[in-house]
């Protein structure tokens, strides 16, 4: 990369990016863990044991919040800071905020789960936060942002890399998304519980406005800037096409506001903007699908590598899925599949192609990429990523297999009916048969957690080599320089 930092790594704060990456890795092993108990109560509710803390309905949102702010939003944070630094050739403008956001993520992931085991929510879904911690989420992000943009500000060179415009649009999106979608007014300054600023038909709209672009923002655009940034420095070679890469951004940054009213389909919402979602869904495909190729084809010329870089299998094997989930998402918005799907285990499945396959994909090839570096080491063991690849991948396809054939035979069972009108099928003899599938999608839980505890051990081993190189140095220039002096 033309604009790849050739300063001593030591200018820049490599520490913060150490401490987000490490926990994102905790999150995420919490956070599967979690998926996989509420993936086994489902199959089995016995597991609920009577107990509200540990239901499904407060597990859900511990799930979620876990993967996708813990997880995720500090595998964004570790990221994006690594990346604005080394192709911008300068250190974080400033260390003490950089800090700050640290703090501030890491409590309001901690405190709002504790919240939903505890039965304090907002219910609003992606948004359960009680409005204390919206608060320290917004100005944790406005610090965020002030970073970020100071550093862009004060790079060494004119151009900024394509990366840095996604992750801005991330940190700009998730600002605007979180701070509209949380108005309230709470019901007093001693009470957890709020009013939403929105009623009936607006307050959905508002909600899932919120709710799609904060997949499209936080889950998809985030992750395309670390496309962006590592799939080209594992490969070794350029971007396939820098232009093609404006067209992506600008094309989603447009098109992905839109949408939201798809997840509002056949509702009391104005039937235009059903269609209006549906048809700049549709839409979508076109950019998305641009990207994943741009991505891929950077391997172009390379594809040798496939054979002996288990980095890049995680890296490719993710822009296919986000190929994939961007396939199905636009057919699933359209209206007659949505009659379907809407309310089914396919919508699950999807999900999980998407954050699974894409999300969680390509934030391990990152990470396979970046921790070494950080701690100025190599891998402790290439062929434990393997297994952790093969262990993700057969994780995946379990889970979202189980879900079509759940999810699709779920909502043809719903929607079926005799000779005489009546329902063909009682709604417990469709819980039946999802049973086998829930029961399978366990079991690719399984496998996905087995895969990241793999990870970590190897990520735990890589940073204990690397501090031990480091007092065997420090020892040998000791001895060196008593010679000298003696
Ligand atoms: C071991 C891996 C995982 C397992 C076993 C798992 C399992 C589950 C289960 C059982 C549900 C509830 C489904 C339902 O309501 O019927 C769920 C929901 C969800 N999970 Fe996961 N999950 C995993 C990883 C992830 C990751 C890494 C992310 C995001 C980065 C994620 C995002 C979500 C979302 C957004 C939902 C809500 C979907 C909806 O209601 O439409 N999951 N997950
Ligand atoms: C062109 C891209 C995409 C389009 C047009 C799209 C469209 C859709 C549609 C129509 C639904 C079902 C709404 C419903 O029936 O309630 C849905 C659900 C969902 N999609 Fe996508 N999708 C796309 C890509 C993705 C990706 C890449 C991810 C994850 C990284 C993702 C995550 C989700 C989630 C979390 C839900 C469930 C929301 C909920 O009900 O809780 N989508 N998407």
């Amino acid at each position: 990369m033309a604009h790849e930092a050739v300063a001593a790594d030591s200018q820049y704060n490599y520490d913060i990016i150490k401490r987000f990456a490490v926990m994102a890795l905790v999150w995420g092993i919490l956070g599967m863990f979690a998926g996989t108990y509420i993936a086994a109560e489902l199959a089995f509710p016995f597991l609920n044991f009577d107990t509200p803390a540990i239901t499904f309905g407060r597990l859900r949102p511990v799930h979620t919040t876990l993967v996708i702010f813990g997880f995720g939003g500090s595998a964004l944070f570790a990221t994006s800071y690594y990346v604005v630094q080394r192709t911008c050739q300068t250190p974080l403008s400033s260390n003490m905020l950089a800090g700050f956001t640290f703090w501030g993520w890491q409590a309001s992931v901690l405190l709002g789960v504790l919240g939903y085991v505890n039965g304090y929510t907002q219910g609003r879904e992606y948004a359960e936060f009680v409005w204390p911690i919206d608060l320290l989420i917004t100005v944790t992000w406005v610090a965020y942002f002030y970073v970020y943009v100071t550093t862009l500000m004060r790079r060494s060179q004119p151009h900024i890399y394509v990366a840095n415009w996604f992750y801005m649009s991330f940190i700009l999106a998730t600002a605007i998304l979180h701070i509209v979608n949380n108005l309230a007014v709470p019901v007093s300054m001693f009470s957890l519980q709020s009013y939403s600023a929105f009623s009936g038909v607006q307050d959905a709209m508002t909600q899932w406005w919120y709710g799609h672009n904060a997949v499209g923002f936080f889950l998809t655009a985030a992750f395309l800037g670390m496309m962006y940034y590592f799939v080209p420095k594992q490969a070794g070679r350029p971007v396939y096409s820098y232009r093609l890469s404006i067209v992506h951004f600008w094309a989603l940054a447009f098109l992905y506001m839109w949408v939201g009213a798809h997840h509002l389909h056949w509702t009391a919402l104005p039937d235009w903007t059903s269609s209006l979602a549906a048809t700049f869904s549709i839409l979508l495909l076109m950019p998305s699908w641009g990207g994943m190729i741009n991505g891929i084809m950077t391997l172009s010329g390379a594809w040798d590598k496939l054979r002996t870089d288990p980095i890049m299998l995680f890296l490719i094997t993710s822009l296919a899925f986000y190929g994939m989930s961007t396939f199905e998402g636009p057919m699933m918005s359209l209206k007659s599949v949505n009659a379907l799907s809407h309310y089914t285990d396919w919508t699950i499945g999807h999900v999980h192609s998407g954050t699974l396959g894409w999300v969680a994909m390509i934030s391990f090839g990152s990470f396979y990429h970046m921790i070494p570096r950080l701690w100025d080491t190599r891998l402790w063991s290439k062929k434990l990523v393997y297994t952790h690849f093969w262990l993700a991948t057969i994780g995946i396809v379990l889970y979202i297999t189980a879900m079509w054939i759940s999810g699709i035979g779920q909502g043809l069972m719903l929607r079926a009916f005799d000779d005489y009108g009546n329902l063909a099928y009682t709604f417990i003899e469709s819980v039946s048969f999802m049973h086998v599938p829930l029961v399978t999608r366990m079991l690719g839980g399984i496998f996905f957690v087995a895969g990241i505890l793999i990870m970590a051990f190897n990520v735990f081993m890589t940073i204990r080599t690397a501090k031990r190189e480091q007092v065997e140095i420090e020892a040998k220039i000791a001895a060196k320089m008593a010679k000298v002096g003696a």
